[in-house]
Formats: C-alpha cells, sequence, structure tokens
C-alpha cells in the first residue's frame, strides 16, 4: 500500500502491518546491496538500533532472503549506539549481531562496531570516522563518504539515530561521528552527524507502531523545526530517502492524502 504523497526527496511507503513491513524492508534491502554490488563490488551500509529494526534482521536471516545478497560483499556498521559493553542487552551491535550478523555468519573484519563503550566517546567517534575512512577511503578531514544504505529508525520525539531534540550533535557539521550528551535519557550516545547521513546514497527510515504516529505526523507534514523534529533534519543531497511504515503509524488520513492499495 503506497500513501500517494511523492515527498520532495523521497518516498513513504505504508504497509498494513509489521510483517509486511519487514518482509517490504527487507526486499528494498536486498535490491539496493545487489545494486551496490554489482555497481562498485561491495554494499557499505549503516545499520540501524532500537527495537524495531529486529523484525527487518530477522527477515534479512530467513531461509527465503538469505541467499539473495552476497555477503562477504558486505561492509556493517552503525548509525549510533549506546554507551554500554557489546554484550549489553541495551547494545545496538549486540541486538544486530543476534538477529543477522551472527545467523549469517558475517566474518568479523566485515563488522566495525562503534566502541561507545570507551571512557573518551569523542576519541572513539573520531577513531569510527577513521575506520570508515579506511573502508571507503577518505580522510575524515575530507567531506563525507557516500554510505550505499544507512538505515534509520524515529523515536516518538522525532529523534532519529542518536540526534536527539536540542542536542549538540544536532549542529556538528565538521565531523562524520560524534559523541552527543543526551539529557532527555540521562546519558551520553555516539552517532552519525547529519553531514555524514545526508551523504549517503540512500537513506531508510522504518517506522511502526501506534506510539509513532504524531511524530510521524508532525515530521513528514508539519512546519519545519528540525531542532525539535531532528528526523527532519534527514535530507540526502544526492541521495534517495524512503519512509517505510506499517499502517499503524501512519495519521495522515485526516490530512486527506490518499492512501492507494499496492498492486499486487
Ligand atoms: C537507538 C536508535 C534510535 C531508534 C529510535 C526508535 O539507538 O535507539 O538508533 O534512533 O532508531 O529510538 O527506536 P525503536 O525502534 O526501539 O522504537
Amino acid at each position: 500500500m503506497r500513501l500517494d504523497r511523492p515527498l520532495t526527496n523521497g518516498q513513504l511507503w505504508c504497509y498494513e502491518d509489521e510483517a509486511a513491513l519487514y518482509t517490504a524492508a527487507a526486499r528494498s534491502f536486498v535490491e539496493t546491496a545487489r545494486a551496490a554490488i554489482h555497481e562498485r563490488g561491495r554494499f557499505v551500509v549503516a545499520l540501524s538500533g532500537g527495537s524495531t529494526p529486529r523484525g527487518l534482521y530477522r527477515r534479512l536471516a530467513s531461509a527465503d532472503l538469505r541467499g539473495e545478497v552476497d555477503w562477504s560483499c558486505v561492509e556493517f556498521f552503525w548509525s549510533d549506539e549506546r554507551c554500554v559493553d557489546p554484550g549489553d542487552e541495551a547494545s545496538n551491535f549486540r541486538m544486530a549481531s543476534e538477529t543477522l550478523l551472527a545467523p549469517l555468519g558475517i566474518r568479523a573484519e566485515k563488522v566495525h562496531r562503534m566502541q561507545a563503550e570507551r571512557d573518551d566517546l569523542e576519541q572513539a567517534a573520531d577513531d569510527y570516522a577513521g575506520e570508515i575512512g579506511t573502508c571507503l577511503g577518505i580522510s575524515p578531514s575530507d567531506s563525507p563518504p557516500a554510505f550505499d544504505l544507512i538505515l534509520l529508525g524515529m523515536g516518538g520525539d522525532g529523534h532519529t539515530a542518536s540526534l536527539f531534540p536540542f542536542t549538540r550533535a544536532l549542529n556538528v557539521d565538521d565531523r562524520w561521528v560524534t559523541a552527543n550528551e543526551v539529557p532527555q535519557l540521562g546519558t551520553r550516545r555516539m552517532t552519525m552527524t547529519l553531514p555524514l547521513i545526508n551523504a549517503a546514497r540512500a537513506v531508510t527510515f522504518l517506522v511502526a507502531g501506534e506510539s509513532k504516529a504524531a511524530a510521524l505526523n508532525a515530521v513528514l507534514a508539519g512546519p519545519k523545526r528540525g531542532n525539535q523534529l531532528p528526523s527532519q533534519l534527514v535530507a540526502p543531497t544526492n541521495g534517495w530517502l524512503e519512509w517505510l511504515v506499517d499502517r499503524a503509524a501512519i495519521a495522515f488520513e485526516p490530512m486527506g492524502l490518499n492512501v492507494a492499495e499496492e498492486p499486487k
């Protein structure tokens, strides 16, 4: 089911339920990966964290899809990470490892973990930018490199990655990765910055559930106020932006937008 409302630089696709959303997101991921590997010999992707992507990662590792990608050509990064050990249940790395990387048998050298457990978080962020630069052959002092795909989620407050409302990281424009104090959570995070995210060839938001409807509506249909709704600041310079959402997260009908039935 596609919401017939093209975005300025992308498209929003709405699916009946989470199962349909995850299948569509997995197929989109596979298509993007196969195209990148065909064109450039590899697929450089940044995984998102939180709970929503679990269903996508499990779907990608499922029997009917896992054979669709040459996983040996994929470089896995993260868009953000909590300041916890990699084995902590809150770790985005752990979630992806359990649902995607381990089931697919991804080799360790292809997995680029954010070391957000380190005390010197800014240094850890700089080191991660260096790892991105090494992988993509670009110096962190240069303009941000283009990931083939950056996956993102969105919080109920409109944050994405660990770019939370009114936090310092929203204004970091001279680094690819940064530490970010998040007073709303009373913690610190490591996060990709907007210049790096907006340099991507493709960015996909995956948003599901009624709890996100108000924020999704505000982000996509409300006035521009990026400091309060950081997801509004994701606007790839030359890339494609897709929002993949389920029906529970859509509250657009009051806005008279048509939700077209996806051709079978
Ligand atoms: C994180 C994420 C964050 C997440 C949103 C949505 O580390 O938590 O990167 O940006 O995508 O908070 O989280 P849920 O999918 O759990 O709702």
